[in-house]
């Protein structure tokens, strides 16, 4: 079996499993919105066999004790492999180093995400001790300073609508941050959630200059931009949908090289969170049983990169990255791809219902999704 392998048999096509470094499933803590269990299941049946689970959770995995909590679901529940992170602070507060070095061998790697780190101090120890322990620092972007009260990006929407706006300096400022402590610590780096151009530029001039560095984006900034915009909560997640050339720019940093990967950043929260327009919803939107035919729909048939390209984003980049060893004889995802519809949240196995994607025509269906374990997803 090679990279990228893709095989045909009768009218399906056979994909390697994708794999999401980028995934929130709630527990332990928030229950409600998500679990384990059905955060997996709408993941298998995205044509997902591995997934990175983020530590926004609670407790915050930020010791072995409460990672173990995490731990033992997963073990109890999950129907693929779930890769948890470990939370870079105590708390994700920004104020103390979580217990990162007894948590170094059950976490997939290191993360505050939901929230940037603030201290340049705290940051800096940070990647010295996930260096030490040969770990990737995951970064969630965002420097608060910037954000005065902002919800959605802060352009012509925003004025409009007289909406509060977020800045694009608010996360490439904390990029360029990270970067030059990259550059002291030779840190391996990884910057979450891809919005604006500043970045894309900033992340392409680095691996230019040979830092150990990669990024990811999601489909909605890959697909939508502020024009897209509807005063309703399920076009609100943070970072916010950008500007018509931040798209184009993501769109360029995908067919160059510059972003290694597509996420979901897969955020279930309840329909009530979700109810409260732009202003006062929850950030956030699912995205797990809808990326794989959204992309292939509108980047691959449409002619702007190729479906091999599309699992190397999807499958092998990730998997080379966070060192996920997933052999695509045993673990792969089985495809309709001529099947054709309308996205219907109604029928999301996600507890989560709140896409900007809603209403959206796409092509392909899962029919099934396998690992070792077991057909994790299955069609009938
Ligand atoms: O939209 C978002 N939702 N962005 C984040 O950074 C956190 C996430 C969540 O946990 O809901």
């Amino acid at each position: 079996m090679t990279r990228t392998d893709i095989r045909k048999l009768d009218n399906y096509t056979i994909l390697p499993g994708f794999v999401d470094v980028h995934v929130h499933l709630r527990e332990p803590g928030f229950s409600y919105k998500e679990t384990i269990r059905t955060g997996t299941m709408a993941a298998a049946r995205g044509g997902f066999t591995a997934v990175c689970a983020m530590p926004n959770l609670n407790p915050v995995p930020d010791t072995l004790a409460h990672l173990k909590e995490q731990l033992d679901i997963i073990d109890r529940d999950a129907f693929i492999p779930v890769y948890p992170y470990g939370a870079i602070t105590y708390g994700e507060k920004g104020e103390a180093l979580a217990d990162m070095e007894e948590m170094a061998p059950y976490v997939i790697a290191f993360s505050d995400d939901g929230r940037g780190v603030q201290s340049d101090v705290m940051m800096e120890q940070a990647m010295r001790e996930a260096k030490r322990l040969g770990k990737l620092i995951v970064a969630h972007c965002e420097d608060n300073t910037l954000l005065h009260g902002g919800y959605i990006h802060d352009g012509a929407y925003a004025k409009a609508h007289g909406h509060k706006g977020i800045c694009s300096a608010s996360e490439w400022k904390q990029v360029e941050r990270d970067l030059e402590l990259v550059r002291k610590t030779g840190c391996g780096y990884h910057v979450c959630h891809v919005s604006t151009k500043e970045t894309v530029e900033l992340i392409r001039r680095a691996k230019a200059e040979g830092l150990d560095v990669t990024c990811e984006t999601g489909p909605h900034y890959l697909l939508m931009d502020e024009s897209d915009l509807q005063e309703d909560g399920r076009f609100k997640m943070n970072p916010p949908l950008r500007e018509k050339a931040d798209r184009e720019a993501l769109l360029e940093g995908i067919k160059d090289g510059t972003i290694d990967m597509i996420v979901t950043d897969h955020a279930p929260h309840t329909a009530e969170e979700k109810s409260k327009g732009l202003a006062d919803s929850a950030m956030g939107v699912v995205g797990l049983e809808t990326v794989f035919p959204l992309l292939y729909t509108y980047l691959v048939k449409e002619g702007l990169i190729t479906l091999e390209r599309l699992m190397e984003l999807m499958h092998d980049n990730p998997c080379e990255r966070f060192g996920i060893r997933q052999d695509a004889t045993q673990y792969y995802t089985v495809w309709d791809l001529d099947a054709e519809y309308t996205i219907d949240p109604a029928d999301f196995l996600s507890m989560g219902k709140s896409t900007p994607f809603e209403g959206w025509k796409v092509c392909g269906r899962c029919i099934k999704t396998v690992t070792p374990m077991g057909t994790a997803y299955s069609l009938d």
